[in-house]
């Protein structure tokens, strides 16, 4: 398959639709080789189950990724119109992927376009990343992408580099039990076995990857209210209740906002549709292959989409040890899951 000619593309443009390493015109970049020894140095949690956390800066994660963070805090440099999506861990990443590359992309592909990217790729395949990008030394396929890029992180806010903590970021987050189960059953799906007692454990102990959950909420939702044009702060369950009006203060919020005609037209709730659980977990880039350092398959990122799964996993008295505990961290903040 040929590249595409990104110089005469608008972006946002899919990330995999670049298709440098048929092409063989970009190198990697060599391996950051002191982060070996820095993750060799950081605190591990040893006492979990078969996945291994270190602790950096603050953050537990996966060790295999702090390589790829500590060379996104090197060598990352933000442009103008870059955006960023951060996330914890199974809190509606796909999605807001989709929508956002949706709202952006709307110009060269309307959301009803027979060919419209997200039609025949997962949305891991559209938005990259960062800390695989970094790991895998693929910075300059990133700079290949025509602007406005679009971006995603999994890491808190403490931890971005500052140019990155200077672009438009949308974080989106979930009530955190539903959040627990859903990480479960995909770790479970990725034959990573661990048991639901395990799962509750980590995130308690806030050792779960990119734990400890508050801190990565708090760092978010704190940026949001003293920036509020640099950060927006989204909740996973409201956009199940209201996806048109999250597309509409996506499109605000990002500099695109939806015209009166495109109203007329009903664009918002055409992305919505294109975007929704049920249109993307019947394509068929979503329904075979799989992405990422952990080849996680692509239907493993569809499972219900819905509010409150968490009733038909865990006791009245477990629901009660994640509420209070996370509760009693976000206190004064301003910030609550249980109202
Ligand atoms: P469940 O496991 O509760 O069903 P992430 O994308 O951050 O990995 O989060 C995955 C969760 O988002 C899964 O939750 C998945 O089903 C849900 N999800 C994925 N795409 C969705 C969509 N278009 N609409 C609503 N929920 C979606």
């Amino acid at each position: 398959m040929a590249a595409l000619d990104t110089s005469c593309l608008v972006g946002p443009v899919a990330f995999k639709d670049l298709n440098w390493k048929d092409e063989g015109e970009m190198e990697t970049a060599p391996p950051d080789e002191s982060a070996d020894d820095i993750v060799a140095s950081l605190p591990s949690n040893t006492t979990g189950p078969n996945l291994e956390l270190r602790q950096y800066q603050g953050v537990w994660m996966l060790g295999t990724v702090v390589p790829g963070l500590i060379s996104l805090q090197r060598h990352f440099r933000s442009r103008p119109g870059d955006v960023l999506l951060a996330s914890p861990v199974k809190s509606g990443t796909t999605w807001i992927k989709s929508l956002t590359f949706a709202t952006m992309a709307r110009f060269s592909y309307p959301p009803c376009a027979a060919d419209h990217p997200l039609r025949r790729l997962n949305p891991h395949e559209c938005v990259p990343y960062m800390e695989e990008v970094f790991l895998h030394g693929q910075e300059a396929k990133l700079e290949a992408l025509p602007s406005p890029r679009i971006m995603h992180t999994h890491l808190h806010y403490s931890l971005l580099p500052r140019s990155l903590a200077k672009c438009k970021t949308v974080f989106v987050c979930r009530e955190p039990k539903d959040m627990v189960v859903s990480l479960w059953h995909f770790l479970n799906r990725a034959g990573v076995n661990f048991s639901f007692s395990e799962v509750i454990e980590l995130i308690c102990d806030g050792k779960n990857p990119n734990g400890p959950f508050w801190d990565h909420v708090l760092g978010y939702w704190r940026a949001s209210k003293v920036r509020p044009d640099g950060v927006l702060f989204v909740r996973y369950e409201k956009m199940l209740v209201d996806p048109v009006s999250t597309v509409r203060e996506l499109g605000r919020f990002l500099g695109v906002p939806f015209s009166a005609a495109e109203e007329a037209a009903e664009l918002p709730m055409e992305i919505c549709k294109l975007c929704s659980f049920d249109t993307m977990r019947g394509l068929q880039g979503n329904k075979t292959g799989s992405t990422g350092e952990f080849n996680f398959a692509h239907q493993s990122y569809f499972r219900k989409g819905i509010v409150g799964d968490w009733v038909n996993h865990m006791t009245p008295k477990t629901a009660r040890r994640i509420d209070t505990t996370v509760e009693e961290k976000l206190r004064g903040s301003g910030l609550t899951f249980t109202s």
